[in-house]
């Protein structure tokens, strides 16, 4: 599937820092950038290069969803990706998990895109079935009105089960 940047690498290396995240397991770091750019660089050695290029096929598979960050551009060459900022994290409430659950379905009735369980989760017994949709709540962000978007799609968990 094809990719247009909606930014160049070298406006994007212009952007201000405002803030730093905490690294995640994956990330060497995230950084918000002005304009609500995040950008995020993966650690340069194995097995990140091949989440990097997760999580590039999967937003690039997800262009057109309302529901996860827009990737803006990428470099290959340093493992770093470009993508909208979703929100703060929500809070944990049933409200937020239910919306997280339909977020979750979206994406696999909608554009094949599943996450599942690993194969030693007890859960996949319970459920009869591998696909997890009470996704990773700081892997999700909310804004103002209440819209809850995912972003961090590097995971060998997430899988493309069907063509869009
Ligand atoms: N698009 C985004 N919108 C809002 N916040 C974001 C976004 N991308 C990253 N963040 C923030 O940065 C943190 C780390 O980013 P991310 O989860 O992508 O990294 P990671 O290293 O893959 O994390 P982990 O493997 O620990 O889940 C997130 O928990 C969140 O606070
Ligand atoms: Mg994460």
């Amino acid at each position: 599937m094809s990719f247009t940047p909606s930014k160049s690498l070298e406006e994007l290396s212009k952007l201000k820092i405002i803030k730093q995240f905490n690294n995640g397991h994956n990330a060497n770091s995230v950084h918000l950038l002005e304009g609500n750019i995040i950008r995020k660089t993966y650690k340069n050695k194995k097995p990140y290069t091949q989440y990097f290029n997760k999580e590039i096929k999967v937003l690039t598979h997800l262009k057109d969803c309302k529901y996860v960050s827009k990737l803006i551009n990428y470099n290959p060459n340093n493992l770093t990706l470009y993508v909208t900022y979703c929100g703060k994290k929500p809070k944990r409430t049933y409200d937020n998990l239910k919306k997280i659950r339909k977020v979750a379905k979206k994406l696999h009735k909608n554009f094949g895109v599943v996450r599942y369980y690993n194969d030693s989760d007890p859960r996949i017994i319970n459920k009869g079935s591998r696909v997890q949709y009470d996704i990773f709540v700081p892997n999700t962000g909310i804004n103002e009105k209440g819209k809850i978007t995912f972003f961090d799609f590097g995971s060998h968990n997430w899988h493309i089960i069907k063509k869009h």
